[in-house]
Parts: structure tokens; sequence; C-alpha cells
């Protein structure tokens, strides 16, 4: 069967999906597709890989009914109409785990990087700011026995306090809709209300999914009810934050610094603001970019494809209601 992966994977993919006797084309690195051409390539295609963030949304699952499976390049699955996928029985695969150590490693750098302006320390040196010692400039906050707070605890929140616990004994608090037993034994997490979450938090980092729950949960109201001296991190969707909100909310001092690996929209321009502030640091998106969750995530994913072609339960799979969907 003939299979489309939206920009180059690792080989390591690729020979899977080849070895089970699949066909593929693979669009090149530079090329991004319109919506016309990915309905129009992937009609000729019995299954996706989807690399990027393109929008499978109802218009595309409607002409793509065909389609024997959707395997995304990512954890978070917000570009998918999940609910129109399911309705046309297009089994959606995701890849999780293998990108939680990466990510967690990413928030946690993240929260360094502010914690001692270093990023922006960084620029100064290369505009030729390096003078003499400062004793009461440019001053960091420290991380030991501050609290961490996590907003949804899942796998990569996990990994995140952990190293938070290790390296700086944080206490950690989260908030989720249920109750994360493995955090509560294993660093001592306390489940607290959203309010209390926001009050508390030191360090706050969100590792939410993006859903119309979660859209813009990080806005004005929220950042006045955390500390002064707050950190808040994301490393999940930018759309979970209002960007406009967190800007002003660092400009006027009600919080104190911000680390992003999203921003809302994406890609960030070179002119934004948060960019010149001294405790923020913003990354392009690069969570998951290490060799090893990327080479996870390409097995992953072509696991997802060869059992979706073969018929069978993808082993990553997110919609599992697309085996109990009934016809309305
Ligand atoms: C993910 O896996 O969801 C990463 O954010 C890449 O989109």
């Amino acid at each position: 069967m003939k299979v489309l992966i939206t920009k180059p994977i690792p080989a390591i993919g690729i020979e899977l999906i080849r070895n089970a006797g699949h066909e593929v084309t693979i669009t090149p690195e530079d090329k991004v597709l319109s919506a016309a051409e990915l309905i129009q390539q992937s009609g000729e295609h019995d299954a996706i890989l989807c690399v990027g963030g393109y929008a499978l949304d109802s218009a595309f699952l409607k002409a793509c009914q065909h389609l024997k499976v959707i395997a995304l390049f990512s954890v978070g699955f917000n570009n998918v109409d999940i609910e129109a996928a399911t309705q046309y029985h297009i089994p959606v695969g995701n890849t999780p785990d293998v990108l939680s150590n990466a990510t967690a490693d990413t928030a946690f750098t993240l929260m360094l990087a502010v914690s001692r302006k270093a990023f922006y320390m960084h620029k100064q040196i290369l505009k030729g700011e390096w003078k003499d010692f400062h004793a009461t400039t440019n001053l960091g906050i420290e991380l030991t026995n501050k609290t961490l707070g996590v907003f949804g605890l899942g796998r990569i929140g996990l990994e995140l306090a952990k190293r938070c616990k290790g390296a700086y004994n944080m206490n950690v608090i989260y908030h989720n809709r249920s109750t994360n037993k493995d955090a509560e034994h294993l660093v001592g997490a306390r489940l607290v209300t959203f309010e209390t979450l926001l009050a508390e938090s030191d360090v706050l980092s969100v590792h939410a999914g993006l859903s119309d729950e979660t859209k813009g949960k990080f806005n004005k109201d929220a950042f006045s009810k955390m500390k002064q001296s707050a950190i808040f991190i994301n490393t999940a969707r930018g759309a979970l934050h209002n960007e406009e909100d967190l800007t002003k909310a660092l400009q006027n001092g009600i919080i104190w610094g911000a680390g992003l690996d999203v921003t809302n929209p994406e890609p960030m321009t070179p002119d934004n603001p948060l960019l010149q502030m001294p405790s923020v640091a913003v990354l392009p998106h690069i969570g998951s970019s290490t060799v090893e969750a990327r080479n996870g995530m390409a097995k992953f994913a072509a696991e997802n494809i060869i059992a979706g072609l073969a018929g069978k339960k993808l082993p990553h799979l997110v919609n599992e209601s697309i085996y109990t969907h009934v016809e309305k």
C-alpha cells in the first residue's frame, strides 16, 4: 500500500514501513503543502504519516475518508478533528512517552535559563555589554526548596517534577482532572485547585493538551493571581496562554519571568517584545528534538502505520472510541 510522509523523518521509521512492504512518498523538507495539495496527495495514498502542524480538519477528513490510518509525528493531536476522524472510522495514532525526557529537559532548561536571565545575558555579550562586575543588578532567582506547580501532570510533567525534586528539592503541586498516583508516590506531588496552583507556584509549568477547556487558560486573570516572583513555563502548546496578556504581565511586573518553547502564534517574529526581556527565554518549539526522541517518534509512527494498514488496532491510538463509535 502507499504511505505519504509529509516531511522527512529518521530513517528507522521509513525502513520499518518499507520492510513491511509498503511504498513511501516523502515530501521534501522545505516544501509546505497547501490544504488542497495535502488533500490531492493524500487521495493518492492509503495512509499518511503527518509531520508538522498540518490541519487535518473536518474538510480534509471528509475529502480523505478512504485513509486507513493517520499517524501523527507528535504526541499532541490538537491539529486533528478527532471527532470527524472517528466518524469516518479513521484511526489516529500519536507518539507518547518517547519524547517525555526530551520535553521535560526543555522545560527544565527554560526554567533554569529564566531564573538566571541566561539568554538575555548571552545577548548582552554579543552586544559588547560585558563590562565590569555588578553587585546589585541582573540578579537571578534560586530554585532550591521552591515550589513547582504543574498544570496537566502526565508523563512529561512527571519527568520535569523528578528533575526539579532531584536537583532542587522542589515541592511539587499539580492541577489535573484526576490524581496522578505515580507522581504523588515518586515526588510527593500534591493535587490542588487551579487557584492554589496559581497562588503557590514559584515555577508554573504547563503540560496539558490543547482543548476547548484549556485554550487561553493562562490569561490576564490567571497571571494576576500568580506570585510576583513566579516563572511561567510553557512547552505544551502556545494557545494555552494568551500571549498579549503574558507580555503585559511581564512588562508590568505581575509575574517575574517566562520560558516558552511554544508561542502563540508560531513562529514568533524577531520583533516580539518578549525576546528583549531579561527574564524571558524562548525556544523555537524544539521540545522533542533529540536523536533519541525523534528516533522513538519515527518508530512509533511507523508502527501505527503498519498496524493501521494491516487492519489492526494501532499500538499508540488516540481515538479509542473508533471501536465503539456507532453511526447516528
Ligand atoms: C508534540 O509531539 O506534540 C510536539 O510538540 C511536536 O509537535
